[in-house]
């Protein structure tokens, strides 16, 4: 790791890696966290220099906070499918036709951002929803948008039907079999997961979200209804409970960063992320008024 520790000071370099990234990128970053947390990070470092390990809709946020700072996404092809599920083109003829603003989750194209009138991550959905005047088109995630609606019942909400694959095979039978297991065990869910899981969840949160509850429970076990490696994350933090994940939860796209990739990445300065002025200009309101909403 010394190499890598080398390269990250010649550079001015500073590390940001998703919750859900493997253990040994968790281990040399130097800030994980969910998505609304690392866009927070990337705006206040005063790193030349951002190394993001995640997918490219967190790599593309980072950019479009910092159109000055040197993105590197060390796998260009580490693609988010829910992302790639919206478009802008729609996105607008659905404005055209109901007249609501559009709400966009992070999981979402630059393209599609800068179509937008404000993004949201999984930690503040409800309060951006909430703050809205009226009805909103909100894309890309059904799962998301059917959750908010729980709270928000004063708003119609047009609702793409986007998906996470790894949060739609999270079935009920494997929670349900892990709680009989572990009938202490408090079930923790995100809300990608439909609304089964969600219906029998002790608490619905973003990645830090689940870290935080985990952290201020009374519980010492915990089902974790999210990509699996978020409870290496849990355990490394909170070494005296057990966290539990979910039978086949993994996001491949997630797995694609490795630390040979990261390290390439910072010798050669590339593959680096590049948006077009206009996209960034156009992007970055919707984000900039989410992350003054905070966390909900
Ligand atoms: P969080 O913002 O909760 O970390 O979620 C990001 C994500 O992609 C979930 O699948
Ligand atoms: Fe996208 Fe789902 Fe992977 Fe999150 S877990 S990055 S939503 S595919």
């Amino acid at each position: 790791m010394e190499k890598l520790e080398k390269l990250k000071k010649e550079r001015n370099a500073i590390i940001l890696a998703h919750n859900y990234q493997r253990p040994e990128i968790q281990d040399v970053a130097d800030f994980v966290g969910d998505s609304l947390a690392l866009a927070m990070k990337a705006r206040e470092t005063d790193a030349d220099v951002i190394v993001f390990c995640g997918v490219d809709f967190m790599a593309e946020s980072a950019k479009i906070i910092n159109p000055d700072k040197v993105v590197l996404f060390p796998d260009e092809t580490a693609k988010c499918p829910m992302a790639a599920m919206v478009d802008a083109e729609s996105v607008i003829k659905l404005k055209e036709k109901y007249g609501y603003d559009v709400v966009s989750y992070i999981n979402t194209s630059a393209a599609v951002k800068a179509v937008s009138d404000i993004c949201c991550t999984s930690a503040n959905a409800v309060k951006v929803v909430e703050s809205m005047p009226d009805g909103v088109i909100f894309t890309p995630d059904e799962n998301l948008g059917n959750y908010v609606k729980r709270f928000v019942k004063d708003k119609e909400m047009i609702i793409w039907p986007g998906f996470c694959p790894t949060h739609m095979g999270i079935s009920l039978k494997d929670v349900l079999e892990l709680k009989k297991k572990h009938p202490e065990a408090e079930i923790l869910a995100h809300p990608e997961c439909t609304s089964e899981i969600i219906d029998i969840a002790d608490k619905v949160a973003s990645t830090e979200g689940m870290v935080r509850y985990a952290m201020e429970s009374k519980a010492k076990e915990f089902i974790v209804a999210t990509e699996k490696e978020l409870c290496y994350r849990m355990k490394k933090e909170m070494p005296d409970k057990e966290f539990y994940p979910v039978k086949n939860a993994v996001c491949p796209t997630m797995k694609k960063i490795t630390l040979e990739k990261v390290i390439m990445s910072l010798e050669k300065m590339k593959p680096e992320i590049k948006l077009s002025e206009e996209i960034i200009e156009r992007a970055r309101e919707p984000l900039e008024k989410m992350l003054r909403i905070g966390r909900g």
